[in-house]
């Protein structure tokens, strides 16, 4: 009794990263900390960049009446505003303050944007790999996930999410650059999967939702522009955060931006303005808003992780892993050496090096590692990446 068994269930699930963290701590206390190399964590190393500490300190400095209060449920008009302006500048778009919903990171977005959208058996397209807990997100607001597939490079199969479209689907849901694989999604992909979305509109005579999660738009490691969805589809919404491009995972501060080309987007911004304050998550945190409305121009040093991904791949496919090169984000999706992912990576942790297996991103055969770490853990983790595919190879 207690929990609910479906809570129960989802935990069991869910339960790799948690595993890894607990492993890790088990493996440092036998070993010692300094030779465990844990790559199994997204926890983002590079610290917000100096103007974040400049505008905290100007705000606890000089605090004006009413700074901690509540405020309208999408955020403060100015914070909208000034993301609107920076959404305007990147995409050429007409954004305006009234197309933004400031939220408690891109997991609240996403659930916030889910809730507005969805009735009870509605289903919403994922794109394996992907974000482990988007499942649950969809679950929790009533919805099934309906998971397609992606080739061998990462870019999504649209035959697999032609099929997986029903007269249920209320949205696809992509994630660019991708956790785990670090596949951005081309101009060319997003033009053929809105074509795919548009043609099941028409064949069902329904209304589908591209919903973009972009946590780590601004973490590429080329130097091509971003591919926006919203030139490809009018029903388009982008879920993101600051927690990987400024560093502030810890402080919750993100937004919904919804396609200025949606005519009824004022009734889909109601709508989530009410799931924002109904779910609990009332508003977005008001000193982290005044603090992201003057930083958006500005973005962590993305030359330092750029540097570990490139030594990390280098590194590996050297030794003989397969894997594709990721273009953005801070992670690296190699295909697992032995069949089964889950025997690869406990061959790993016996070599003292956590990661995570595919399967909890909808891809056995492959295993995920986190090279935002300090230099010391990807250059120590080696040898034993070294030792377990000699081991896997026999
Ligand atoms: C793909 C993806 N989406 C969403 C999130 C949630 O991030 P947050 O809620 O901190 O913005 C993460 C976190 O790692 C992620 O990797």
């Amino acid at each position: 009794m207690g929990i609910s068994e479906k809570t129960r269930a989802q935990m069991q699930e869910s339960s790799w990263i948690r595993r890894m963290f607990e492993e890790a701590a088990a493996l440092s206390a036998e070993h010692g900390a300094e030779n465990v190399f844990d790559l199994s964590l997204g926890n983002p190393l590079l610290e917000p960049p100096p103007e974040f500490r400049d505008e905290l300190l100007r705000i606890a400095n000089d605090e004006a009446p009413g700074t901690h209060r509540y405020m309208p449920n999408g955020g403060f008009p100015e914070t909208r505003t000034a993301v609107a302006r920076g959404l305007a500048v990147d995409t050429g778009l007409g954004f305006e303050g009234g197309d933004i919903i400031m939220t408690c990171g891109a997991g609240a977005a996403l659930n916030v944007t889910f809730r507005a959208i969805l009735d009870p058996g509605d289903e919403v397209v994922l794109i394996a790999p992907f974000f482990a807990e988007y499942t649950f997100y969809v679950d929790h607001q009533g919805g099934v996930p309906v998971v397609a597939t992606s080739h061998d490079d990462f870019q999504p199969d649209m035959e697999s999410i032609r099929a997986a479209i029903t007269d249920r689907t209320r949205a696809v849901l992509i994630n660019s650059p991708n956790n785990p694989s670090g596949a951005i999604y081309s101009e060319a992909t997003l033009a053929s999967l809105a074509g795919v979305i548009q043609e099941a509109e028409a064949r069902f005579g329904t209304e589908i939702f591209l919903i973009s999660d972009e946590p780590y738009r601004k973490l590429m490691y080329t130097d091509d522009p971003y591919p926006f969805v919203f030139p490809h589809h009018t029903r388009s919404v982008v879920a993101t955060s600051h927690s990987k491009d400024l560093g502030l995972a810890g402080e919750r501060i993100g937004f919904i931006a919804v396609n200025p080309g949606y005519t009824d987007r004022g009734e889909f911004i109601d709508a989530v303005t009410f799931a924002n304050r109904t779910l609990g998550f009332v508003n977005a945190p008001a000193i982290m808003q005044r603090i992201v409305a003057k930083l958006q121009n500005v973005t962590v040093d993305v030359s330092e992780y750029r540097q570990k991904r490139d030594f990390v791949y280098s590194a590996l496919t050297k030794m003989g892993y397969e894997c594709v090169e990721p273009q953005g984000a801070f992670y690296m999706f190699p295909r697992s050496p032995l069949p089964d992912d889950q025997e690869f990576i406990r061959l790993l942790q016996s070599k003292l090096v956590l990661t995570v297996p595919g399967v909890g991103f909808g891809t056995p055969g492959y295993f995920r590692l986190s090279f935002c770490v300090e230099d010391r853990v990807l250059e120590g983790a080696l040898p034993g990446f070294e030792a377990a595919l000699a081991e896997a190879r026999g």
